[in-house]
């Protein structure tokens, strides 16, 4: 595969082939990811892009975008119809659904319906997915699925708790979260330097200027001390989940150098709330 400035060999509409992957005989076996959509531009253009991008083209992942459509039923290719009992609104129909499915399953599938009602999409998942050989996702679309395409599925997922218009870009949440998670997605350094605050919100990061606006750029970043900016890091790390999503600090075990910084934040956490009242 060459490099295609149109975007990456992998993401390819119905009718593409797997990106015919020129990985090392060690490598792991590259996902295979099929997405199910009516829509299919609103995938191809955003999984092109960026790491999901290059994820495909080193080989590590590929991604067929299919139009449902093709699976249609009749001269006309129909997906949907009318609700039975009335009222507005389109419904998926069983047997495109089951006709796509036919073509593209496997033994080895997981095939996964973005609702709104499924399990709440986390890291977890994304890094249980990230493991799995091939995921298909089939995307809802207007005002839903015949019931019988749930059993179908292996797994319901939802992004969030808001109504979105389709289950597209849930698929891109999903494709994306579990892309940047293979082996060789991400550059290793970047990989290592996160590892030591699992779980945690995001150290304050800094770049040129060393200072803006009457603000400089914390001393102990441009010292040179590896071991006091690799401190800083997570102490800041943990100020801010403390502040921020405390919940996140509940279920996570602490090293004994994680529990002394956050005594250390408390305390100052509380000499700052005094100072403020006027203490
Ligand atoms: Cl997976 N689909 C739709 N339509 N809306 C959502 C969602 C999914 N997750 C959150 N909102």
């Amino acid at each position: 595969m060459g490099e295609d400035v149109a975007g990456p060999p992998g993401v390819t509409e119905t009718g593409g082939e797997p990106a015919a992957a020129a990985q090392a005989d060690s490598a792991p076996r590259p996902l295979e990811i099929d997405v199910l959509t009516l829509f299919p531009g609103m995938l191809t253009g955003p999984l092109a892009e960026s790491i999901p991008g290059r994820v495909q083209t080193r080989g590590l992942a590929t991604v067929r975008v299919h139009d449902l459509r093709q699976w249609g039923l009749g001269r006309h290719k129909t997906v949907d119809d009318y609700t039975y009992g009335g009222g507005a609104g389109m419904v998926l129909r069983p047997e495109v659904v089951a006709a796509a499915l036919a073509a593209l399953r496997r033994p080895d599938s997981t095939v996964i319906l973005p609702d709104p009602g499924g399990e709440v999409f986390g890291q977890r998942r994304a890094r249980d997915l990230s493991n799995r050989p091939h995921l298909i996702v089939l995307c809802p679309r207007y005002e839903g699925v015949d019931e019988r395409i749930r059993s179908m599925v292996d797994l319901e997922l939802s992004i969030g708790d808001y109504v979105l218009s389709g289950g597209e870009i849930a698929a891109l949440v999903f494709v994306d979260a579990v892309l940047r998670l293979l082996p060789g997605a991400i550059d290793a350094e970047s990989t290592v330097e996160e590892s030591f605050t699992v779980g945690l919100l995001e150290y304050p990061q800094y770049t040129r200027p060393a200072e803006f606006e009457g603000r400089p750029v914390p001393a102990v970043l441009t010292s040179g001390h590896h071991e006091a900016v690799r401190r800083w890091r997570l102490k800041e790390a943990l100020r801010r989940t403390w502040r921020r999503r405390p919940d996140l600090l509940d279920g996570r075990e602490l090293t004994r150098e994680e529990s002394k910084l956050l005594a250390e934040i408390s305390g100052e956490e509380r000499s700052a709330a005094e100072g403020r009242d006027g203490l």
